[in-house]
């Protein structure tokens, strides 16, 4: 980093200050403004535009230019050439596994894939008709009620124990949120299975039969697993990185990230989107929706992203894979595929999505893909959360190992009432 180089801010009252200009590795230079706050004033950016939270090796993005790396190597090599397990230990390493290692760091995985089995006792709490997320949510944060053994967040080692666990049960208790909804029985982890094909299993097997995974559909998942594995600063991973600023312990601060993952604006993107292709129901109401978007009365789910304002690549691996789905499935005629392509093909000619660099994003094809897959609309987000555990746990590590972090907290322009006295009143 170049700490030479230098922004000057001189407020109207002629004061001013010199702020470091701090460069990346690659990407826009960043302005470190910490030092204001001596000047008595803070900057206003809500929603974050213009704000760089934090430094991070983990996951760059070029949204202009429509780029993702994950530690350095483009997300699409990656779905290309490797495996979930792999991008997962590149991710909370910094480095991909030699053959020794990555077989090394899949047993120790495997060796956790287990929940406490007085867990599912707890499920039994929920009402059958609760959303999986919610159930996530609750589950999620109750591993720190179970492993009391690994939350001494200072100690390096309680950290890897944690991280392999969250890694490990976060698929075993997806799984087990959609049987219970169901009313199948839990089926436990067969470690005979890659971590894919075991999520798939503990996902659609039952005592009464054997499961053969199908391998297209394996590796259609691994790749929905492998992109949605990181995303730099999205709001589920700054809320886990804020509440680990505290000190929580790893399992809270990802059942934090599970409820901020939720809301439809961020991964519940893709079940609204696949709802809306649902609503939409046939072609031929496609222009009339798209007039619907442009007359704002609703959004086009699974289109425009904060940060890409150019075509995803993610979105172009997806929408590669959701062919070979279609295809390997014999559904190519998919009449919500051919509803969506028909949307896809309208949007991106119309001046309202063309100005506004409105592109599909990966949860526009990604819904399609699971619903192939035989996963129900409301376990979609708890699908992307499952990938993303392993993004939200190497940024909480990525934090925690920093020696200068400190508790996170943001300053706020105030605009409510001035102080004003109690109106103490005569009693009657
Ligand atoms: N459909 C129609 N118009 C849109 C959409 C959309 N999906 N997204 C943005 N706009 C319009 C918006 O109305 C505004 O228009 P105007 O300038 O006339 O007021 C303009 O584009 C800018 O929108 P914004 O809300 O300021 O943009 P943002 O960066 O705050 O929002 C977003 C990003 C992802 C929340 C938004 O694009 C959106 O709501 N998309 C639909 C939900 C979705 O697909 N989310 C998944 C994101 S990818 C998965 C993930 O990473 O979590």
């Amino acid at each position: 980093m170049d700490g030479k180089r230098v922004a000057t801010l001189t407020l109207d009252d002629g004061r001013s200050i010199e702020l470091p200009i701090m460069s990346g590795t690659i990407g826009p230079d960043v302005i470190d403004i910490h030092e204001l706050s001596k000047l008595g004033v803070f900057t206003y950016d809500p929603a974050f535009f213009s704000t760089a939270s934090c430094t991070s090796e983990i996951t760059y993005i070029d949204g202009d230019a429509g780029l993702l790396y994950y530690r350095g190597y483009p997300i699409e090599q990656l779905a290309k050439h490797s495996d979930f397990l792999e991008v997962c230990y590149l991710l909370l390493n910094g480095e991909l596994p030699d053959a020794a290692q990555k077989a090394e760091f899949g047993a120790k995985v495997a060796s956790h894939t287990m929940v406490h089995d007085q867990m599912a006792r707890f499920f039994t709490g929920f009402r059958r008709d609760a959303h999986p997320m919610a159930v996530m949510v609750g589950v999620v944060g109750a591993l720190s009620a179970f492993y009391h053994d690994s939350l001494d967040i200072t100690n390096p080692q309680h950290r890897e124990i944690s991280a392999l666990r969250l890694l490990a049960k976060v698929p075993t208790i997806a799984a087990m949120a959609h049987k219970y909804h169901t009313g199948f029985p839990f089926m436990y982890p067969k470690n005979k299975f890659s971590y894919v094909e075991n999520f798939m299993y503990m996902m659609f097997a039952t005592p009464a039969e054997d499961y053969v995974p199908n391998p297209v559909l394996v590796r259609a998942l691994e790749r929905i697993f492998i992109l949605h594995a990181d995303h730099e600063q999205n709001a589920s991973t700054s809320t886990v990185r804020l509440a680990g600023s505290s000190g929580a312990n790893p399992f809270a601060c990802i059942a934090s990230g599970i409820a901020a993952l939720w809301g439809p604006a961020h991964g519940g993107a893709n079940e609204a989107a696949l709802k809306m292709l649902e609503e939409i129901g046939d072609v031929s109401r496609v222009k009339d929706y798209v007039q619907g978007v442009k007359d704002k009365k609703y959004r086009l789910m699974g289109f425009g992203h904060r940060v890409y304002k150019n075509m995803d690549t993610r979105a172009s691996v997806m929408r590669e894979t959701c062919h070979e789905v279609l295809q390997e499935l014999g559904l190519a005629n998919d009449r919500l595929f051919k509803l969506a392509m028909e949307l896809e093909q309208i949007a991106l000619s119309d001046p309202y999505f063309i100005e506004r660099k409105l592109y599909p994003n990966v949860d526009f094809y990604s819904g399609i893909v699971l619903r192939a897959l035989g996963i129900p609309t409301n376990m979609f987000t708890v699908i992307f959360a499952v990938g993303r555990t392993i993004g939200w746990i190497s940024q909480w590590n990525e934090m925690i190992a920093d020696k200068g972090q400190k508790i996170g907290r943001p300053r706020q322009l105030y605009l409510g009432a001035k102080r004003r006295d109690y109106p103490v009143r005569e009693p009657r």
